[in-house]
């Protein structure tokens, strides 16, 4: 019989450990099949290199990569399993449209810990399926046919909220105002519930921005995803911490309206995937609950955010606003009065406007990475074996120099300029994805845009308040970019137009 003393114990385990570790490295370095791949020896060896930008400071794995790049070249192996690409004209090539090329999601990457909702599915027929079912209620044809019904209304409820700011002249949260309306629309698609409530929400205007510092916890929870055992705690314990109580809130309403949904007078998302002939489990209130609520945590921070953020660019620019208010002006007397994002659409200036400000937002800073399970995909001489995570950056592409001249220039007039010269910069564009997997919530998302845009552009005069451009630019990524830590949003003073002042076309 072998006699162990404690010590001895200790000494074979840090023994076999270090084994393990040479072994795992040396396959790591030299053996997998990315080992030929450019990039940090660093992060071919451990994700200990992502963790510490992610996690310890905070959301700044995406820059580092973008430094990376200018090392190492267009592709580089960011982590012992993953590869990131540069290039603004492969995109079609890692996000393909349709059913014939597979293209998974990368389960590590996806930090929500459950696979209920289409956003985290990772299998790509799995994902096709639950999409097909809510497709058709956010195309185009769907919002446009009741945009009146479901829009205006949500726009006009915080309206009437923002006139007592007026009032006052209280400094208005945007993003919180914004953030409202489209919790309001998605909350009528996915559960029928009355429309024009935003105002009436616990939220508005009491939250400041909770969603980037929630957002921010996706790092910690990929990279520990022990940390997921936290969930599993009592909601109670957690009521007290103002940002994790409005996600709450927001949860708890979402619920009980989804519980309603099956009776609701309108019709409804959740009804119809209900009675469909989905698979049971596919169909079960409490996926499809659970769905609904991805909705709109998917929907509530990037709109508000884009629009908040146009709206500073605006106020930044008193020119173009005046040239805007213009327009809007003359097109309200040609329509007698009612808004539409058709015919708002067709504005070439407010369209180069939303374009430019979705842009220069750069809102998407996440990795989006994708797994083509069973194709063998080729980036210049470089083969790259099927299986592999393989991530591509929307935030830089929106401003990258080579493409977008002075990129962080809000200029709207480059959109018109690149056209006149021949060219065409829109395919650069892409701020919600490309391929089976882009938001599904596109149409939803510009109609908010544009009404609400025209909408305070119409209806008031506005004054930044203690907002600069800091408080726009997005210098960390929580998935959907942040602004610095401790920004206030952009807050604005408001006052009621009194007059319209029509002016001059200067375009
Ligand atoms: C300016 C606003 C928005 C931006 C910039 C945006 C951006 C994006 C992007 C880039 C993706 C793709 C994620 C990926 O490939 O993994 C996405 C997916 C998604 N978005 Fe949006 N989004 C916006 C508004 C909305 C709205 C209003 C809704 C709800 C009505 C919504 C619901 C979703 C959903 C459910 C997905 C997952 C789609 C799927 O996996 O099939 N988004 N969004």
């Amino acid at each position: 019989m072998i006699d162990l003393t404690l010590f001895d114990v200790v000494k074979v385990t840090a023994g076999l450990c270090g084994v393990y570790i040479i072994v795992l490295f040396g396959w790591r370095l030299y053996f997998h099949p990315l080992a030929r791949f450019p990039g940090p020896k660093l992060a071919a060896l451990t994700l200990w290199y992502e963790t510490y930008f992610d996690v310890f400071l905070g959301g700044q794995y995406f820059k580092e990569i973008d430094r990376l790049h200018t090392l190492y070249g267009p592709i580089v192996r960011i982590s012992p399993n993953e590869l990131h690409i540069k290039d603004p004209d492969w995109f079609t090539e890692l996000y393909p449209a349709g059913n014939n090329r597979r293209r998974d999601k990368y389960a590590w990457f996806l930090s929500e810990g459950t696979d209920a909702t289409s956003s985290a599915t990772v299998h790509h027929h799995l994902h096709r399926q639950r999409r097909a079912t809510y497709a058709p209620s956010f195309s185009k044809q769907a919002i446009v046919g009741h945009e009146q019904a479901l829009i205006a209304p949500a726009i006009e409820g915080i309206c009437e909220t923002l006139d007592q700011y007026v009032s006052q002249r209280k400094p208005v949260v945007l993003g919180t105002a914004f953030a409202s309306i489209t919790i309001d629309v998605v909350l009528q698609i996915w559960y029928g519930a009355p429309a024009g409530q935003p105002q009436r929400w616990p939220w508005f205007p009491k939250w400041n921005n909770p969603l980037p510092t929630l957002l921010g916890a996706s790092h910690a929870l990929r990279h520990f995803p022990q940390l997921f055992n936290l969930l599993a705690l009592p909601s109670s314990w957690f009521k007290n911490i103002p940002d994790v109580s409005f996600l709450l809130n927001l949860q708890e309403a979402s619920n009980s309206l989804a519980a309603s949904a099956i009776q609701a007078k309108k019709p409804n998302v959740l009804r119809r995937v209900h009675s469909s002939a989905l698979p049971t489990m596919e169909r079960s209130p409490e996926r499809l609950a659970a769905e609904g609520f991805s909705f709109v945590m998917a929907a509530v921070e990037s709109t508000a955010q884009t629009v908040a953020s146009i709206m500073y660019h605006l106020a930044d620019n008193p020119p173009i606003l005046r040239e805007l208010r213009g327009q809007l002006d003359r097109m309200m007397e040609e329509c007698r009065g009612e808004l539409a994002w058709n015919d708002l659409e067709q504005l070439r200036y407010l369209r180069h406007i939303v374009m430019e400000g979705m842009r220069v937002t750069a809102s998407v800073t996440g990795r989006l990475a994708r797994v083509a399970p069973d194709e063998t995909l080729t980036y210049g001489t470089w083969v790259i074996p099927p299986g592999t995570p393989v991530s591509m950056d929307h935030h830089f592409t929106h401003l990258n120099a080579s493409i977008f001249e002075d990129p962080t220039r809000f200029d709207p007039l480059r959109w018109q300029k690149a056209t006149d010269e021949g060219s065409s910069l829109d395919r650069y564009l892409i701020p919600f994805g490309r391929g089976s997997r882009m938001c599904i919530g596109i149409n939803v998302a510009k109609a908010v845009i544009y009404r609400t845009i025209a909408e305070m552009v119409l209806r008031y005069d506005m004054e930044l308040y203690e907002t600069t451009r800091e408080d726009v630019d997005i210098v960390r990524d929580n998935l959907m970019g942040a602004t610095k830590a401790g920004s206030q949003g952009v807050r604005m003073i408001l006052s009621k137009r009194e007059e319209k002042e029509i002016v001059n076309p200067v375009h």
